[in-house]
């Protein structure tokens, strides 16, 4: 059955799935009892402390209340709109575990795209629906109008978008947000990057709206996996039902802390990168081999070559890696290169120099 586009009614109860309504979460030994105390004898740890370097032997905090409250300084929203996960990955599978049922429901990506949506929704049994890009990477609305069926219960839009780069249009995302029969997620693990502003100051505005950001990129924090979701109030206390109990390590929430001491760091970081990218954009553009450099809103290139594959596998024979995009969708022969340092950014174009295919 197709959706009918004019603006849907909203209502979160009819998106979940049924089994999850009476679902009683896992109660642990902290969400149990919340207080101080002198002595806790609750959770089974171990009282003598940890083996090796640190204090580790208490449980973290499950809802990570502290770095909410951080995270929520900077980003124009209230700690209860925030979801902290392992990478942004895990919001991403546990959102179409919570609204997807396998067998009937689809989620709606627009390829070319980053991959996890796939896999999750291939884990999970949950159909795909593929709405490409247009050739300039720009969503197409009546596409996704056409695609969208009432049980599209997901439409995934990463923007600025991986692989290609770029930002997709502002007012076409809006439209999607206002007609969808389901959530939106806009993936923006990239925005740090971008000149455009993020969709969190719109989640006022549309309940079914989720936003993603990650520490992985501009904060420069892949390894301690952190990944961010903001939403309702709603749609984050079912987040946080369905969850694993302890998903957030002490050791990362500590991390993350003192990082958000440090915004001018990021800062500093996000535009030193950025003037890499231009000298990166500057060299490529003339380098053999270059079709096309794509406009990027992130910290990598999308790189239209005569030879993708070949050059990809030349310059893995001079140590340099890069990622090969050649067989992706409305990407023949396409490489997705990460800025890198001066030094790297050098190594690359100096090899890239001594190809000779
Ligand atoms: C668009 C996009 N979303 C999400 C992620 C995953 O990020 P995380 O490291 O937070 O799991 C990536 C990682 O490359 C990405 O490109």
């Amino acid at each position: 059955m197709k959706a009918n586009h004019p603006k849907m009614i909203f209502n979160l109860t009819t998106l979940i799935r049924p089994h999850l309504h009476n679902l009683k979460p896992y109660s642990s030994a902290r969400d149990e009892f919340k207080g101080q105390a002198e002595v806790y004898l609750d959770a089974n740890e171990n009282p003598l402390g940890s083996v090796g370097d640190g204090q580790f032997n208490r449980y973290p905090d499950p809802l990570q209340a502290k770095l909410k409250e951080e995270i929520s300084k900077i980003k124009e929203c209230v700690p209860s709109q925030i979801f902290l996960g392992n990478g942004s990955d895990e919001p991403i599978d546990l959102l179409i575990r919570i609204f997807c049922n396998p067998g009937t429901d689809n989620i709606l990506q627009l390829p070319p795209t980053y991959g996890m949506y796939q896999v999750s929704a291939d884990t999970n049994g949950v159909a795909v629906i593929n709405v490409p890009l247009s050739e300039e990477f720009q969503l197409v609305k009546e596409q996704v109008f056409k695609a969208t069926t009432a049980h599209t219960k997901i439409i995934f839009i990463c923007s600025p978008n991986n692989p290609t780069g770029n930002i997709i249009k502002k007012e076409d995302i809006l439209e999607i947000v206002k007609t969808a029969p389901g959530l939106v997620v806009i993936d923006e693990a990239y925005i740090d990057f971008s000149t455009e502003k993020s969709f969190i100051t719109e989640l006022k505005n549309f309940p079914n709206l989720i936003v993603l950001q990650t520490f992985s990129k501009a904060w420069g924090l892949a390894g301690i996996r952190l990944g961010m979701a903001f939403a309702s109030e709603e749609i984050i206390s079912l987040m946080n039902k369905i969850k694993f109990p302890y998903n957030i390590s002490i050791l990362t929430q500590q991390v993350a802390l003192r990082a958000l001491l440090k915004v001018v760091q990021k800062e500093k970081m996000v535009s030193k990168i950025l003037k890499e990218k231009e000298w990166l954009i500057e060299h490529l553009i003339d380098a053999k081999y270059v079709v096309k450099v794509y406009p990027s809103d992130a910290n990598f290139l999308l790189v239209k070559t005569t030879k993708g594959k070949l050059i990809y596998d030349k310059l893995v024979e001079k140590s340099i890696i890069v990622r090969d995009r050649s067989k992706v969708q409305l990407c023949d022969d396409c490489l997705r290169i990460t800025v890198g340092t001066e030094g790297e950014n050098l190594a690359l174009m100096r090899a890239w120099e001594e190809l000779n295919l």
